[in-house]
């Protein structure tokens, strides 16, 4: 017969670790299908806080723009003549029709032109001209800008709030900002655009990016490439054995990548040039991220960064949008496979949208109220408390 694992040890209260050390409840089931709940979290997270539209590359150059939907609600991001980027709501001031359908592009002219009765705006939101044979006398265009909506650029990363007052930009940075602070993110360009819309709740997947007890099953390629992985963790204080193995140079317990690979792609080895500002450290862990919340995780790596957007489209559907960013310099070259680090890339997110579309199904059982919190799992702890201090401010 075979041998059964044996089961997992019982931790005591005061052990050296990460973990969790309690049975810590998931958020109640209907959280991921209710409509009415949905709704909320639209108003209390992603109608108040920083969410993630582009790498600004994409918009480089005057009159280019790009269309930015969310819940109910859709924007329009414009670079002016003048260079200044700017962010409007996609409706006109007259009668309140969209203005813009197209995903992005570039105008044609320096003009944003109502498509119902042809107003006209400058690329600064300024009305210019309506299309009325007189205007009443209290009329003024002054009166009539496009609606404008707070923008920042990070680290060449476009942020948009649709909250008249944003919070501070750095709350949204929930962590890692330091982590990557030596990546050259301002000059890279995107190499690759990804999109894939996912049946599940914008939770599921976020609580899946935090975990990686599911790496070995859904990720085998990943788990060879990333040796810790393997053992259903990604950093060595998750274990609480972890003091026993703490000289151990071996990835399975240290982290960073199997001998001989440089960063994540098929064969391991790097498209171009590592960035030249990493430390040797920064190298070795293979890969670094940044997550703010609740729009975007961004992958950093020795020789390009990858962003991850999650934005809902429903209660229970979700779009990703993935940006592969590299340096323009290894874009020129024509010795350089671009498809062994995005065919990788692409592999582990369909990988994590099968996973997070697995959990989805399951999440209607009746009688099924909530689930359980491993000690593993204290990153998806950390979003369950982030998630419900939001709810709880905007009640
Ligand atoms: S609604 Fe735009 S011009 Fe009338
Ligand atoms: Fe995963």
């Amino acid at each position: 017969m075979p041998r059964r694992k044996p089961s997992a040890r019982k931790l005591s209260g005061s052990e050296d670790f990460d973990g969790l050390k309690r049975a810590t409840a998931s958020l109640p089931a209907d959280w991921y299908h209710d409509p009415a709940h949905y709704r909320a979290e639209l108003e209390a997270v992603f109608y108040r806080n920083w969410l993630y539209v582009c790498h600004h590359s994409e918009l480089a150059g005057a009159r280019r723009f790009r269309r930015f939907d969310v819940g109910t609600q859709s924007l329009l991001l414009v670079r002016g003549d003048d260079g200044a980027l700017r962010a409007f709501h996609n409706t006109c001031r007259h009668r309140g029709a969209e203005l813009c359908a197209e995903a992005g592009g570039r105008f044609a002219r320096k003009l944003i032109t109502c498509p119902y009765h042809q107003w006209s705006y400058a690329l600064d939101g300024r009305l210019l001209a309506t299309t009325s044979h007189a205007e009443a006398p209290d009329f003024d265009k002054a009166d009539y800008s496009l609606l404008d909506v707070p923008l920042e650029v990070w680290r060449g990363g476009i942020f948009v709030s649709l909250c008249a007052e944003p919070p501070d930009f750095s709350q949204g940075l929930v962590r890692g900002s330091d982590r990557i602070e030596h990546w050259p993110m301002t000059e890279l360009v995107v190499g690759r655009r990804w999109r894939k819309t996912l049946r599940c709740n914008w939770k599921v997947f976020w609580e899946n990016f935090n975990e990686c007890l599911h790496c070995p099953n859904v990720h085998p390629e990943l788990v060879e490439l990333v040796p810790i992985y393997g053992r259903r963790i990604s950093y060595f204080r998750d274990d609480p054995g972890w003091a026993e193995h703490a000289d151990d140079p071996d990835p399975r317990y240290r982290g960073g990548l199997r001998a001989g690979a440089e960063t994540w792609s098929d064969s391991g080895r790097l498209a171009g040039e590592a960035f030249a500002g990493l430390t040797p450290e920064e190298i070795a862990r293979g890969q670094s991220y940044f997550v703010s919340l609740p729009s975007v995780f961004i992958a950093a790596h020795a020789d390009y960064m990858r962003s991850v957007r999650v934005l809902p489209l429903g209660p229970e559907q979700t779009e990703l949008e993935v940006e592969w960013l590299f340096a323009p310099a290894t874009l020129a070259r024509d010795d350089v496979d671009l498809d062994d680090v995005i065919g990788f890339g692409e592999r582990v997110l369909l990988q994590d949208a099968a996973a997070s579309e697995l959990n989805q199904r399951g999440l209607h059982a009746r009688g099924f109220a909530h689930g359980v919190l491993m000690p593993e799992e204290y990153h998806v702890k950390a979003f369950h408390d982030w998630l419900r201090n939001q709810l709880e401010d905007s009640s």
